[in-house]
Formats: structure tokens, sequence, C-alpha cells
């Protein structure tokens, strides 16, 4: 892929056929775009781009020919890269077989046997399409198993679109969260509150395994907080179910909590899980079997075995490469790099979360100003970050790449600097 895109601060989103494609959007769909990857309803620079021709490992590129170092990856799905050449072969040769053919394939079983190979509490595995299909089935297997109705959630926690964990309140009833209990993530007593007041009535609780708000900094989770979460699903007889539709194999292939010692009963898993296939995992211990196999899951396209050949392509090439470590690594660059270039420009620059999925903000900056001036600015500068969500590494970024996007970084720091 060849890059288009130019070193001086010209205006690269927006072009031509993007903004024919927004005002034809506007005609036929609700608003031009909907959801988080609408550009015009979510405070984003005016210069991004809204509509993509194609991607390659760490590039993308939009309509208009101009092509990004990505930092995005798809907001989570991409891990291995765009078009990842294993992975790609995998669906291909699946897709020479059929992707449905009125019944599962052997990947149904070959996928769940890895995963229960793979991460470490998962003695099953079923499947679905999305993150909230994962999290919604999680839910419904804990009240199945426990007879109760209560989950308990962290505040502002995001764990999916349907009715009961949207954070846009537009067509929800009362109804749809009158089971749902907020705790404060990382804190013990708040959550031992919840449970206190909901005695005898708690299913679940659902955390994910860092804390990661849509707008407030990111945090890593207190070991002695998740501790404690499993000791109390313990203790009240409740299922612990991790979220891990954003981290998952991002952290660690085993399970992100298995690092510090914490398993839990139920997982969900999407995003990465098929290098960008719609694909997403529950997983679970053998004392939940019988109560997932009570309850009914299924989607017309569950069964599809192209992302299913695409997920088993990623997770053993993501095990046999070390995928991890490398992000790992280029996610530290990458996090002291903006914290040196924050440094070097004398701007209020914030960095916090996981380093593979890093988010930034800037101080006193409610109305995302300055954040929209520092990626504007690197979106100009051929790099693609955004002011708001944590960006994600994949294990195509290189050392190269990483400093790239530090060299972008800097020019947006400067930007900022002037703007202050
Ligand atoms: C932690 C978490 N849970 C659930 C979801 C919902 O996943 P999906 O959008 O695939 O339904 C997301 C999506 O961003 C997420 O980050």
């Amino acid at each position: 892929m060849t890059t288009t895109s130019s070193s001086s601060a010209t205006t690269l989103g927006s072009g031509v056929h993007d903004r024919a494609l927004r005002a034809r959007a506007h005609r036929v769909i609700p608003g031009g775009m909907y959801g988080h990857l609408a550009v015009e309803k979510t405070q984003l620079p005016t210069n991004f781009p809204q509509f993509y021709e194609t991607a390659v490992g760490a590039h993308v590129r939009d309509v208009d020919g101009n092509e990004y170092i990505d930092l995005m990856c798809s907001w989570g799905p991409v891990l291995l890269g765009y078009a990842h050449p294993a992975v790609e072969e995998a669906v291909r040769r699946q897709m020479s077989l059929g992707d449905i053919n009125n019944g599962p394939s052997a990947r149904l079983v070959e996928l769940a046997e890895l995963l229960v190979d793979t991460v470490a509490h998962a003695d099953w595995a079923i499947f679905g399409k999305n993150g909230t299909d994962a999290t919604t089935a999680c839910c419904t297997i804990a009240r199945a198993a426990t007879g109760r109705t209560k989950i308990l959630k962290a505040t502002t926690a995001y764990h999916g679109s349907n009715p009961t964990f949207t954070p846009i309140p537009a067509g929800v009833t009362d109804a749809d969260r009158v089971n749902i209990v907020e705790f404060a993530f990382n804190d013990l007593a708040s959550l031992e509150a919840a449970a206190a007041e909901n005695d005898g009535d708690v299913a679940a609780v659902i955390v994910t395994p860092f804390f990661h708000d849509g707008f407030g900094d990111l945090a890593s989770v207190d070991p002695a907080f998740a501790a404690g979460v499993r000791a109390l699903c313990d203790r009240i007889g409740a299922v612990l179910i991790l979220d891990e539709v954003r981290a998952g194999f991002r952290l660690d292939v085993r399970g992100s909590w298995e690092r510090i010692g914490v398993r839990p009963d139920l997982s969900a898993f999407s995003k990465a899980l098929g290098n960008g296939y719609p694909i997403s995992a529950i997983t679970g211990t053998d004392q939940l079997r019988d109560a997932a196999d009570s309850v009914y899951l299924t989607g017309s396209f569950w069964l599809q075995s192209v992302p299913m050949a695409a997920a088993i392509a990623t997770v053993h090439e993501l095990v046999n490469t070390g995928g991890v470590e490398h992000m790992n690594s280029l996610g530290q660059r990458l996090v002291t790099g903006l914290r040196a270039v924050a440094e070097d420009h004398e701007v209020p620059l914030i960095v916090s979360g996981e380093v593979t999925m890093p988010k930034i903000r800037f101080v006193d900056d409610p109305d995302l100003r300055l954040a929209n001036v520092f990626c504007s600015t690197a979106l100009d500068f051929g790099v693609f970050l955004h002011p708001w969500h944590n960006w994600f590494v994949s294990a195509a970024h290189t050392e190269g790449t990483i400093d790239a996007a530090l060299t972008a970084a800097a020019a947006g720091a400067s930007a900022v600097r002037q703007s202050l």
C-alpha cells in the first residue's frame, strides 16, 4: 500500500468522495450514520473521514485515497493487523467449503476445543456474533443457574448496546434497567453494599478486566479488588462474569485476570477473537455447563464457519508469535513516548489505561477542544488517533509505526501548545 498522506498540515479527511457519500447517507440512513462510528455526532475533528476503502497491516486508507497509520484497529477487532495473511488464508479455505451449510461445521468444535485449551477457566464455549450477544447470554446463564434476578455492574462501565446496558437513554424503559445495580469499580466497599442491599437476589457481578469509561481516565484493576469480587461471589453464590469483549486476547491469552490469579465463572469475548471477522464467545466453567445448556442461545448467523476459521487462525497465530508480548512492548514505547512529547511541548496531556489500549485526555478540556486539535493535527500527519476513546495497538505495529505515531503526536502537541 502506498502512502499518499502528506507530512505537511493539509486537510486529509472529508475529501470529495467522503463528502459525497455522507450526503447520500443522510438521505437513506437516519442521521447519516449511527452508533459510535458516526464522526459527525461523536465530537470528532472535522477532517476525520467517515468512509474507508481498504486496510492492510497497521494502515487504513479512506475513500479519498488518504492513508493513515491506524491506532484504533477498527475499535478493537483487529488484533494481528488488517488482512493478516494466515487469517485470510484460513478464511479463503473455509469460503471454498462454505460459510453456512445447513448446520455447524467441524470448526465449531475445533474452536471450542482451542478456547478450552487456551482460556484458563474455560471448560466449554458457545459462540455468537457481537460482544452484546455474549454479555447478554452470560447474564441469562447466570440467572438460569441461580434463579436470581439482579446483575451488579460498575457505574458507567459499558457492557453492550442492548436496552439494559446502553448508555444512551432513548427508547429505554425503567423495566429494562430495574435489575441492574451499580457499584464503583475498584471499590470493594461499594460492591459489598450493592450486594447487601440485594441480599439473596444477586445473580451475577459483571466486570471488565480494567476500567474503561467513555470520557474519564482508564484504570487498571486493583488485584485486591479482583480477589474481593471473587470472594464475594463465592460467599453469596453469585456468578462472576468477566466482560473481556474489549480486552480479551490483548492482555493475556489465558484470560485477562489470570495474571493476577483471579478466575471468572463466565467470560464474554468478541472484538479481537476473529481478527475482524464477526464472532463472539462465551466461555464457562463446568459448574455452569447445565445452566448454559438450559438457555435458548441462537442467532441466524451464529454458526457461520468462516469467522470460526478466522478465530482459530487468529488464536494460533497470536500464541505462536508471542503477539501479546510484542504488543505490550510497543504499547510501552507508545505510552512512554507520548508522556515525553507532553513534557517536551509543555502540554497537560494525561495518558491512562493499559499500554496496549491507552487513552489520552487533556486537563481542563471538557469540550475536547484540545484533544481535537491534537488528533486533527496528527491526522494531517497521516496518523489516526482518537480524541476520547482508548486506542488499540496491534501485532502489526512496529517500532517504526509507533515512532511515526509519536512524530505526529509531537506535531499535535505543538498545535495544542499554540492554541492554549
Ligand atoms: C467491554 C465491552 N463489552 C461489550 C461491548 C459490546 O460489544 P459489541 O459492540 O460487539 O456488541 C463492548 C463494545 O465496545 C465493550 O467494550
